[in-house]
This record gives C-alpha cells, structure tokens and sequence, in this order.
C-alpha cells in the first residue's frame, strides 16, 4: 500500500501539490489523470524521493520513504522522458542494467512481446521514439517487483504495441501488482484503469471508479467527463 498524507511541493512560487493524501491499495490499475502540468510527475517523483515535497508524508508498505532507499527495490519506475546514453546499443544497455542488478530478468519475453529483435544492435541514439519507449518499457518489466510506477508508458506507441502493453499490465495485476500510471489516452484508463485519480489546481478533485467519474459529472464516456471537469473549473 502507498500512503500519501498532506504532501506540499512548490517549485519556486509555484505550488504544485497543495495537501494531496491518497491512499493506493495493494493490487490494481491506478490510473493518475489530469491536465499538463497539474502534478502528475512531481507525485510519481515524490513518491520515488526524486522530489522532496516541503510537508507531508508518505509511506510505501508502512514504512515512511523520508530519508530511505531501500524501499525503491520494491518499485519499477517508468521515467515520462527517458534518457539513455546515445552511443550504446540497445543490448548493451540491457546487459549493462543487468550486470548492475542480480536477478533474474525476463528481457528476452518482453523483446519478443514488443518486436524489438531487429533493434537490438541500433545505437539508442538512432532509435525512433515509440521504438524507445518499448526500450523504456522493457527495462521497466524486466525485473519482478511489487510495485509499478509508469509515467506515460502510451507515449508513441502504436496500436499493436498498445495491446501489447495492455496484455503485460493485465498479467502483472493478476499476479497481485500495485501499478500506478499516467496517461492522455481515455481509452485505455477506460478498458484498464480500476481506480482513477484526477489532480486539479494541486489537489485531488476526485478518486473513484470510472463509472462514479462518470456519473459524478453526468457524462457517457471518459473523455466527455474530464472535458466537463475541466469546463467547470475553468
Ligand atoms: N524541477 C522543477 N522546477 C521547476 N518547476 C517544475 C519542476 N518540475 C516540475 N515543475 C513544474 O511543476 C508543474 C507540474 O509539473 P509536472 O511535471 O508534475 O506536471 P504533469 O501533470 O506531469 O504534466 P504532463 O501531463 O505534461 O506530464 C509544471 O508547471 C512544471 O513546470
Ligand atoms: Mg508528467
């Protein structure tokens, strides 16, 4: 379980997160929703210590993550930008994550699932970009963990890839996952999301079920509902 309580974070004189709490429960699509540059990120980064909010507190598994480490293990993270060293290739990086970690890996199912055999050799520099999201993807899968953090993994994929995308989080729930994710496209936070979060103006407007979302705002389909929100609130 995730636990977020009161958590303040202001770049500057921006404050972007103004007494957010959230509980995320064990196991389940979680799907963090809301327009650009309304929080999204910085609450992903907060949650790995990649920002340090200026109040607040949160808690992976009952333990608060101020200060720790040791908590990351049990989190794969999916990056909104992935950076990777552009003059090595796409094996070499593989190899080179999994020289650092001693576990297991099950790269070469996720290479296969995402068509990436003919990439391998490619400098990542050289890659097109829906092909370096499914670089992205495969080392954000490719070791077991409890926890999922996926920051846009939909960016640039194309319609195979994002079926394919959609199978591996359906496994990875099955097999009892917490997977908290964010994205722009309505229809897969409509087929995969169980519970949806919408961050608004630094708060939480609302966490519920699509089908609440829906009736919250008198709407027929997801996108209709948020463009409501966003209306009224404009
Ligand atoms: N390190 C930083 N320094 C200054 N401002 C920042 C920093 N990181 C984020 N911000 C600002 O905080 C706000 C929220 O950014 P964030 O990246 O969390 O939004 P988001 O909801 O993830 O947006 P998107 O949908 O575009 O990914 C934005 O106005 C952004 O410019
Ligand atoms: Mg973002």
């Amino acid at each position: 379980m995730i636990e977020i309580k009161d958590l303040h974070k202001k770049f500057g004189r921006l404050q972007v997160l103004d007494g957010v709490s959230l509980q995320i429960a064990d196991q389940g699509i979680f799907a963090i929703l809301g327009p650009n540059g309304s929080g999204k990120t910085t609450l992903i980064k907060s949650i790995l210590g990649m920002v340090i909010p200026q109040k607040g507190e949160i808690y992976v598994n009952g333990q608060p993550v101020k200060g720790q480490w040791e908590y990351r293990r049990q989190i794969n993270y999916l990056p909104q930008i992935a950076r990777f060293p552009e003059n090595i290739s796409v094996t070499e990086l593989l190899q080179m994550i999994k020289n650092l970690r001693s576990q297991p890996a099950n790269d070469a199912e996720l290479i296969e699932l995402f068509g990436l055999q003919g990439h391998l050799h490619k400098k990542l520099g050289n890659l097109s970009g829906g092909t370096k999201q499914k670089v992205n993807i495969v080392l954000a899968f490719m070791f077991d963990s409890p926890i999922f953090i996926l920051d846009e993994p939909t960016t640039g994929l194309d319609p195979v890839s994002l079926l394919r995308l959609k199978d591996l989080l359906r496994k990875e729930k099955e097999a009892g996952k917490t997977i908290l994710i964010t994205t722009h496209i309505m229809d897969f936070v409509e087929t995969m999301a169980d519970e949806i979060v919408f961050l608004l103006e630094g708060n939480i407007y609302f966490k519920g079920t699509l089908d609440e979302l829906k009736k919250k705002s008198n709407q027929q389909d997801l996108e209709h509902a948020i463009a409501n929100i966003l209306a009224e609130n404009s």
